[in-house]
């Protein structure tokens, strides 16, 4: 007979059902939903993306397969509680039973959220936070069409409440897509600018999470994978948009970044970037791209060992590099890859004077520090130092 022990530790690890990656996968769509019983379809995506020929191809592709659709594309960057009930509204009117998400993070959050209100009583700010939603969403298919947010393979969506003026954080398992569909073709006429933006996202998804106070030995091996990835091809993928190579490898690196900090938690940049986001309307990208290497010389301290880990396998710290060492080239490389990258200051790119900016890094730094991500940090910020860090990304 075993004898039952006490659980000293346990690890969970969640993620979509399935995950299909590779380029030409999203030809497999029309199969994908009919094998979620999805016989009518709120096709969530951007303006943008609406102009483009990819609405249309995946339209058409449903249609020849005799699956009817209605498409929503008034998806803003940071969607709205607003723009989640629109579709919301848009998806009942026509009855559909199943949803495909089809963009970058902003489509694929508010796709998440419209699934859950679909099957849960409003409003959606009931669900703020961690583990709040009763019932499982409306099933849904994620495809993105940026190597960035890894919205595809989370369980968070992050939805912009008007009337507080904040960024809402949704943490739930019921948002997590039934299926992931990464193809990375579709990324391919990214912009460079976008590409380097998301791309800095993605690599701050694997360095949170892998010195994340609740990192654990599950997503681990995905976050330093998806670090590797973004040091060998984001670059590549900046200079040459063409390259498939690059694009691919951006591609599952994205996948592996929302892998990880989903089921680890992402830390300080998300923290910050968050407010910087509600308050001055920066793309989420842009702000952690600024927020990263000031964030990251605040944090090395908390986890030399693993910021050093992360530099070698990025591959720029030379073996024979103490850990210390090499922790400190991780910091000077991610300035120089933001030089690199083009990523601008705080002053170039938010509109308004130091002075003013001064005044609202308090709320900020509230915002912060209430929304639970400082506080994952290897090295946990006062309200004080939040604020210096703000003031020196200016
Ligand atoms: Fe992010």
């Amino acid at each position: 007979m075993v004898m039952e022990q006490p659980i000293v530790t346990a690890y969970d690890f969640n993620a979509p059902r399935q995950i299909i990656a590779g380029g030409g996968t999203f030809g497999k769509l029309p199969q994908l939903v009919k094998g979620l019983k999805g016989t009518n379809v709120l096709v969530v995506t951007d303006g943008y993306l609406w102009e483009q020929g990819l609405v249309r191809e995946a339209i058409s592709s449903l249609s020849e397969a005799g699956i009817k659709s209605v498409v929503f594309h008034r998806i803003s960057p940071d969607p709205t509680m607003g723009s989640v009930l629109e579709g919301l509204a848009l998806l009942r009117q026509h009855s559909c039973d199943a949803i495909v998400a089809l963009g970058g993070g902003s489509p694929i959050d508010a796709a998440k959220a419209i699934s859950i209100l679909a099957t849960n009583i409003g409003p959606l700010t009931r669900y703020a936070g961690y583990h709040q939603v009763p019932n499982p969403g409306m099933p849904l298919i994620a495809v993105p069409t940026t190597a960035g947010t890894g919205s595809e393979a989370t369980r968070v969506a992050v939805i912009t409440d008007e009337l507080r003026q904040v960024k809402m954080m949704l943490f739930d398992n019921a948002l997590l897509p039934d299926i992931a569909l990464v193809d990375y073709r579709l990324s391919m006429t990214m912009p460079p600018q976008l590409t380097a933006y998301v791309g800095i996202d993605t690599l701050t998804h694997g360095l949170e999470a892998y010195v994340s106070k609740k990192r654990n030995p599950l997503s681990d091996p995905i976050a330093l994978s998806c670090i590797g990835l973004v040091g060998q091809h984001l670059l590549r993928a900046y200079a040459c948009p063409a390259d498939h190579v690059a694009r691919e490898g951006m591609a599952i690196a994205a996948c592996q970044g929302g892998l990880a900090f989903s089921n680890s938690s992402v830390c300080l940049v998300h923290g910050m970037s968050r407010p910087l986001g509600a308050v001055y309307h920066l793309a989420h990208g842009l702000s952690n791209a600024i927020l990263l290497p000031t964030v990251t010389r605040f944090s090395v301290a908390g986890c030399v060992a693993r910021y050093a880990t992360a530099a070698r396998t990025m591959g720029i710290a030379a073996p024979e590099l103490t850990d210390i060492e090499a922790a400190d080239a991780l910091v000077y490389e991610l300035e120089a890859m933001n030089r690199q990258l083009n990523v601008p200051r705080l002053r170039d790119c938010i509109g308004v004077s130091r002075t003013t900016f001064e005044q609202s890094v308090s709320k900020m730094a509230a915002d912060a520090l209430a929304s639970g991500s400082p506080q994952n940090n290897p090295v946990v910020p006062t309200m004080s130092e939040i604020e210096q860090l703000y003031l020196s990304c200016w």
